[in-house]
């Protein structure tokens, strides 16, 4: 019987869990053998594998997290690491991989279907920074997270007129801050890609001021880099310029977990259907998303080249819609 290994590698993402239940169901539907591989490509180097039933994903669709653990391997990295990981998948008898992840677990996989190992990646991360897909699994329950924080948040900040700023994740990418900003009504909204000064959120703060509106929310991304020390530093300035009352909330790894949102379930669901899909067909070296509400795949190479837009026409109307 062939066989099928599985993994979640670098940050958790909530829906990961909806996405191994279906990558297994389907995969033993179609008569396959599945083993779950624990701690991403750690986890393969360790040849920790657990072979996985039907009810081994039982009662996981709701849950956060990945009851595969997950982690980041240097050992993996090297070509020598490569190599290991291959000759254990050939003992064990697994011929094609899924992997669940962002932009490192989808080159880690290509570095194997290089190596003659069958590979499809699936998009799991909050940050949503994988250009080929409209969205990663995990991206939706996490904004809604920042959504509900923000709103918690907005209630003292207007209790104590008081000027907020609450930092979202997203190293490089900004949607998280851009959309959660948007639906929380954020008066300011600070993201990688733009460069924006202190000087015009002191000035958005005074606009809204001047309509007797007292208290307000910035949205940061933690990987920012226009204003100089983050959320310490805009504190700092906004005191100084606006003699503002400022506080700062730095939303961390809340931000990573939680029960999945419908959304990112029913993504989760379709993606790992998909895979396993693909494997049967034989296809290898590529990656499944969603496009225009349409299930997709694409080369993993193809997919990492694509270049991420940032959604500026959003970024602006967020900016008129809270003057
Ligand atoms: O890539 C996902 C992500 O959550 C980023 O938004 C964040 O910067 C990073 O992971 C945090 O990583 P760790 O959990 O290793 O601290």
């Amino acid at each position: 019987m062939k066989a099928i290994g599985i993994l979640t590698s670098g940050g958790d993402a909530p829906g990961m869990n909806a996405a191994i239940r279906a990558v297994v169901r389907t995969a033993i539907y179609y008569g396959y053998k599945v083993y779950g591989i624990e701690k991403g490509y750690k986890g393969l180097l360790n040849e920790e594998f657990v072979e996985m039933d039907l009810s081994s994903v039982g009662d996981i669709i709701q849950r956060g997290g990945t009851i595969l653990k997950s982690s980041r391997s240097d050992e993996f990295r090297t070509e020598e690491g490569r190599a290991k990981a291959v000759k254990i998948l050939e003992k064990i008898g697994i011929e094609s991989l899924v992997v669940i992840g962002g932009d490192g677990t989808f080159n880690g996989a290509k570095k194997l279907c290089e190596l003659g190992v069958s590979t499809i990646g699936i998009p799991g991360t909050i940050d949503n920074d994988l250009a080929y897909t409209d969205y990663t699994i995990g991206f939706d329950t996490a904004m809604n997270t920042i959504i509900d924080a923000i709103s918690k948040i907005r209630d003292t900040s207007s209790s104590h007129d008081r000027v907020n700023i609450v930092e979202v994740m997203g190293r490089h990418c900004g949607d998280l801050a851009l959309y959660a900003g948007l639906a929380g009504g954020a008066e300011s909204i600070v993201v990688p890609e733009i460069d924006i000064k202190t000087e015009e959120i002191v000035k958005r703060l005074k606009t809204t001021q001047k309509r007797g509106k007292k208290h307000s929310i910035i949205v940061l991304a933690e990987g920012a880099t226009s204003i100089e020390n983050g959320a310490i530093g805009l504190k700092a300035a906004l005191t100084d310029e606006d003699k503002a009352d400022v506080r700062i909330t730095v939303l961390g790894h809340v931000q990573r977990g939680g029960a999945p949102s419908a959304f990112d379930r029913i993504l989760a669901s379709k993606l790992g259907n998909k895979a396993v899909e693909l494997l049967i067909e034989g296809k290898s070296g590529r990656v499944v998303g969603i496009k225009n509400n349409e299930i997709i795949d694409m080369d993993i190479d193809e997919a990492l080249a694509v270049e991420k837009k940032f959604d500026e026409e959003s970024y602006e109307m967020a900016k008129v819609l809270s003057i």
